[in-house]
């Protein structure tokens, strides 16, 4: 390959789709490909620091995805719930560091709670930081922080304003964002922060996504020339 232009990513954020897709393959519920998901959220977790990543996304659960099958939206909590209860050990050990995007309401209090405490318990660690998107959309993000400017008594916003008031004003914007399942759009995730990421689309469906394949994307990454509208 040509010469490496960019260090790593610091920050990359993933839309992990395609679990339907790969249950169906392996002739089994849906459910299945969501606890098969789980497992390539701990591959990812446990490779980005050893690839100089200081920040990870995790798109988990839309905003829209609450237009899903209740019994399916009980299983993806379900399972929400057991990893942050799995991380709360785990958390200590790789000295990640939890922090969340999205909004609170409709979330159960439980697994706010549990939610809740991984973030203070984690607060001063200093490796990764996780961000879980969930119960997230970009949307609502943005005309969240324009709320919060208007509720400041501000007449005049700038996008520094809005960059400030978002759900986490200190994370990085990412340089790199990767979607599964071939699949190519955003679908409502980080509209504002990837102005210029750099979007990299893969066929391969989030359970048989791993370490290897998150190297692959920084590689691709590190060999992309950006120009920020400059020549
Ligand atoms: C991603 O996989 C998980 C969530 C959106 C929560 P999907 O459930 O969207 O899988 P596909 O797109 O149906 O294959
Ligand atoms: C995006 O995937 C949301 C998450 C991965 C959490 P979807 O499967 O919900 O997106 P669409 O509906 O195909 O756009
Ligand atoms: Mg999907």
């Amino acid at each position: 390959m040509a010469e490496i232009l960019n260090p790593p990513p610091k920050h990359v954020a993933i839309i992990m789709d395609g679990n339907g897709r790969w249950a169906a393959a392996h002739k089994l519920p849906r459910s299945a490909g969501h606890r098969e998901g789980a497992k390539a959220v701990r591959r990812v977790i446990e490779t980005a620091p050893q690839l100089g990543i200081k920040f990870i996304t995790l798109y988990a659960f839309s905003t829209e995805n609450w237009s899903r099958p209740q019994d399916e939206i009980n299983t993806l909590m379900q399972l929400l719930e057991k990893t942050i209860d799995e991380y709360q050990h785990e958390a200590k050990q790789q000295n990640l560091r939890l922090w969340v995007s999205g909004a609170r309401e409709p979330l159960a209090p439980e697994l706010l709670d549990k939610m809740d405490k991984l973030v203070q318990s984690t607060a001063t660690h200093t490796g990764l930081t996780v961000n879980l998107a969930l119960n997230y959309g970009a949307q609502q993000e943005i005309t969240h922080a324009v709320n919060a400017l208007l509720a400041a008594g501000k007449k005049q916003i700038t996008p520094q304003d809005i960059t400030a008031h978002l759900y986490q004003p200190q994370l990085p914007a990412p340089e790199l964002l990767i979607r599964t399942s071939g699949e190519q759009r955003l679908s409502n995730f980080l509209l504002w922060q990837a102005a210029y990421s750099e979007l990299y689309f893969t066929p391969v469906l989030w359970p048989d996504f791993d370490g290897k394949e998150l190297q692959k994307a920084v590689q691709i990454y590190q060999h992309r020339q950006r120009r920020f509208g400059g020549v």
